[in-house]
């Protein structure tokens, strides 16, 4: 029992209990055990930290502080609190050790057939992830036709330096692709090893730097280059995109399952050009039947189709629009989903508790 004459006294002992009765909506642990609080300061009643995010892009962010502040109103005495946020993504160790690079996760676009919009997505996506604060690459994987320069509007990488690729940029966003390799009048022939040695090429001679998320956007189907793919680097996840029409869902289901044989885990299922002329819910349901996360429906505009067209994609150029909005939201489901599947790897030895 505490004595009256210090009865309105704010301890830190007390903040931190307030605050250990605050979960994380995504990781389902409380604020305190997952070291999120920092910079914990007590200045007579008023109390000021840091929120350490596993990503900027947190879709949960007001969660968090509406019930961190309703914990602390009930601490006896205290003033005013203060939130700062920060982020520290967590990183997926295997990527570093197999493949030399930064990248802290990297997230594969994939779905079974093709002009479903999945080099639209990995585009939107990288945009709005480093839209939010995080460090973002894209690799243009889809060897055979690479279309990532032209919906980003740039056709030339700049020169090499140190005889490594120089990654364009973007949006906020660092990319490369065979585009800026190859002229786009030439035919490309790969066979099987050719293109293995492409993508680690791609992968390896390159000078990316540190990223939060590596996006690498597939060409269609279910062939060489996911497999590929798959052996050049470790995969944190894969994101399926699907047209909302049943015919599409079988497709969408042999690119899923290819990903699952590969023991790449699923981030969740996009259904992309949703709206009255190809109608809704297929990839909800496909998400459903499967059980894995459904990360939104984006819908069928021609401002989308314009924006890649132009080099100038629908999340920069008509940001207010409800297709830019649904792929922010998309962005933040992913971001949280990668957290939550690179903390869960057991081949991730660091615990959250070493994270800073
Ligand atoms: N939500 C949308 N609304 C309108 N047009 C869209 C939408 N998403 C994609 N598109 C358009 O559909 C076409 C195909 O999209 P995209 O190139 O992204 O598909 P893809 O799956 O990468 O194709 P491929 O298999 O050939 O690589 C493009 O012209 C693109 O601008
Ligand atoms: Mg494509």
């Amino acid at each position: 029992m505490l004595g009256k004459k210090n009865e309105n006294q704010v301890t830190e002992e007390a903040v931190r209990a307030a605050l250990s009765t605050v979960i994380e909506p995504e990781l389902h642990r409380d604020l305190i055990s997952l070291n999120m609080i920092r910079d914990l300061q007590i200045d007579g009643n008023d109390v000021s930290f840091t929120i350490m995010l596993t990503t900027p892009a947190c879709p949960l962010r007001g969660k968090m502080e509406q019930d961190s502040r309703a914990a602390l109103d009930q601490v006896p005495g205290i003033g005013s609190v203060s939130i700062n946020w920060s982020s520290n993504v967590p990183q997926d160790q295997r990527i570093s050790q197999q493949l030399g690079q930064q990248f802290r996760n990297t997230i594969a676009v994939t779905s079974g057939k093709g002009g479903v919009g999945k080099t639209t997505v990995s585009v939107n996506l990288a945009i709005s992830l480093a839209q939010e604060g995080a460090r973002v690459g894209l690799l243009d994987a889809d060897i055979l036709g690479p279309n990532v320069p032209m919906m980003m509007g740039v056709d030339q990488m700049p020169a090499p330096r140190e005889r490594k690729m120089v990654p364009a940029e973007a949006f906020g966003v660092r990319f490369i692709s065979m585009g800026f390799i190859v002229p786009p009048d030439q035919p490309l022939v790969w066979r099987g090893p050719m293109l293995h040695s492409a993508i680690r090429q791609l992968l390896q001679d390159v000078h990316w730097g540190e990223l939060d998320y590596l996006v690498v956007d597939l060409p269609p189907g279910t062939g060489d280059a996911q497999l590929s793919l798959a052996q050049a680097l470790p995969l944190t996840g894969a994101i399926v995109v699907t047209q909302p029409m049943e015919v599409a869902v079988m497709d969408a289901l042999r690119g899923l399952k290819m990903f699952e044989k590969l023991e790449v885990p699923i981030i969740g299922i996009v259904e992309n050009m949703s709206g009255d002329f190809f109608g809704t819910g297929a990839g909800e349901r496909l998400a459903n039947e499967q059980g894995v996360a459904f990360l939104g429906s984006v819908p069928l505009d021609a401002d989308v189709r314009r924006g890649g067209d132009a080099g100038e994609p629908i999340v920069v150029r008509h940001a207010g629009s409800l297709a830019a909005a649904a792929f922010r939201e998309l962005s933040q489901k992913v971001a949280a989903r990668v957290s939550v599947i690179t903390l869960g790897n057991k081949q991730n030895v660091i615990p959250i508790q070493m994270i800073n």
